[in-house]
C-alpha cells in the first residue's frame, strides 16, 4: 500500500435537527497496521443513504448509533488493497460496512465479494443490486404480498426505492399510485416507468382527498418511505386487509423534536391493516436470488433506474443533504 493518510467524515456531535459541517467534519487520520482478519479497502463509491442521518442520533435503531469521534457509518463498494483475512486478496470488488472515508478497515465478515464474472458496472452494487434494488424487491414481493389487481401506494415515488418498486409492483400486476415532490418527477414516475398515476403531494390540497381521487378502488398495499402527513392521509384510504410495508419514515428524520404518532392510527384496526416494519437486512439469506432476479430485469429492460452520481470525496456531506430537500434524482452515490 502506498499511502498512509485517510481522509474521512467524523461525526463530531449529534445534530439537532438537519445536519451540518460543525457535526460532520472532514479531517485527516494516519491509517494503523491491519490486525488479523481485518481488510483494507479502497473506496470508489459510497451509497447515500437516509438511513445514515438515523444513526447519527443517539436513538435505539437496529444498528447501535454512530460513535463520537468516528467516520460516518455507510455502505461502500471499493477493492481491497490489503488483506489478512484468507478470503479476501488484493484486486477483490467488495461491497462493505464501511464508512465515509477513503480507506476503511473492516474485519472480512463484514464485506461481501461482488463475483469474478460480474458483468455490470460495479457502482451498481451501490444502486440497483445493492439495498436500492433489494429493498423494494423483498418489500414489494415478500412484505406487500401483491395480487394481481391490487392497487399499491407508493410514497417517495421517484426516490431510489420508491422508483424501482413501484415497477416491481406493476410486474406482480398491481395498479401503481405514486407520491412525488414535483411535477417533473410525477410526470417521470407514469411517462418512464409506467406508474398508472402520480400525486405531487406539494401543491395537491388535503392528501387524503388526492389519494382517493387517485385510488378510487382503495388502497390494498401502502409502500411507506416518509411517514408523517402522507402516512395519515393513506391510513384513510386503505382497504379492508390492507397490508402496510413500513419501509422508511424520512419527513420525520431531521426533525429536532419528538415526531407525533399518526392520527389516523385507529384505521389500522378498524380496517384489519397488518403493518410490516421492513428491514431488508431479515433477507440476507436471500440477497443472492434479489441480486439475480434485479439483475434480470435490469438487462431485460424490465427495471429503470436513475442515478446522481456526486463527484468527489469532499462533497460527500453536502451531497448528503440532498436527500432531505427532494433535489437527488433517483439513487444518490458518491464518487470518490
Ligand atoms: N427498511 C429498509 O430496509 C430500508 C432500506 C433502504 C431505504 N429505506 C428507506 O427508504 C426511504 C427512501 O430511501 P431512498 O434511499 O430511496 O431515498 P430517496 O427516495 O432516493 O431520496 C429521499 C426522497 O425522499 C423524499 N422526501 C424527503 N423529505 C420528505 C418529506 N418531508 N416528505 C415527503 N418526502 C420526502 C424526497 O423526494 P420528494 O421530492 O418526492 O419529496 C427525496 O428525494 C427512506 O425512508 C429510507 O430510510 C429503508
Amino acid at each position: 500500500m502506498q499511502t498512509s493518510k485517510n481522509r474521512q467524515f467524523i461525526l463530531h456531535q449529534r445534530p439537532a435537527g438537519t445536519p451540518t459541517t460543525d457535526d460532520v467534519v472532514l479531517e485527516e487520520h494516519s491509517l494503523a497496521p491491519l490486525a488479523a482478519g481485518q481488510v483494507r479497502v479502497r473506496n470508489a463509491y459510497f451509497s447515500l443513504d437516509p438511513a445514515i442521518r438515523g444513526w447519527m442520533d443517539d436513538t435505539p435503531s437496529y444498528l447501535p448509533p454512530i460513535e463520537l469521534g468516528t467516520p460516518v457509518r455507510s455502505t461502500t463498494v471499493g477493492e481491497v488493497v490489503e488483506s489478512l483475512d484468507p478470503d479476501f486478496q488484493p484486486g477483490d470488488k467488495v461491497v462493505a460496512m464501511g464508512a465515509w472515508e477513503e480507506f476503511s478497515t473492516v474485519p472480512g465478515a463484514m464485506l461481501s465479494k461482488v463475483q469474478d464474472d460480474n458483468r455490470f458496472p460495479l457502482h451498481y452494487y451501490a444502486n440497483i443490486l445493492g439495498a436500492v434494488g433489494l429493498t423494494p424487491y423483498f418489500g414489494v414481493m415478500d412484505a406487500g404480498k401483491p395480487k394481481p389487481g391490487d392497487t399499491l401506494l407508493m410514497s417517495a415515488a421517484a426516490g431510489a426505492v420508491g422508483s424501482v418498486g413501484g415497477q416491481i409492483a406493476k410486474l406482480a400486476g398491481c395498479r401503481v399510485v405514486g407520491l412525488a415532490g414535483s411535477d417533473e418527477k410525477c410526470d417521470w414516475i407514469i411517462s418512464e416507468l409506467g406508474f398508472d398515476a402520480a400525486i405531487n403531494y406539494k401543491t395537491c390540497g388535503l392528501i387524503a382527498d388526492a389519494i382517493a381521487r387517485a385510488c378510487p378502488a382503495g388502497v390494498d398495499i401502502y409502500f411507506d418511505n416518509v411517514g408523517g402527513e402522507i402516512l395519515d392521509g393513506a391510513l384513510l384510504n386503505l382497504n379492508s386487509g390492507a397490508r402496510i410495508v413500513f419501509c422508511g419514515a424520512i419527513s420525520g428524520y431531521n426533525s429536532a423534536e419528538p415526531v407525533p404518532g399518526p392520527y389516523n392510527w385507529w384505521q389500522i384496526l378498524a380496517r384489519s391493516v397488518t403493518v410490516q416494519g421492513y428491514l431488508v437486512s431479515d433477507y440476507v439469506d436471500r440477497f443472492p436470488e434479489g441480486i439475480a432476479q434485479m439483475g434480470e430485469w435490469v438487462e431485460q429492460g424490465k427495471i429503470k433506474f436513475r442515478e446522481e452520481i456526486v463527484d468527489g470525496f469532499e462533497n460527500t456531506f453536502s451531497a448528503f443533504l440532498k436527500l432531505f430537500d427532494g433535489s437527488n434524482a433517483g439513487k444518490l452515490i458518491l464518487r470518490l
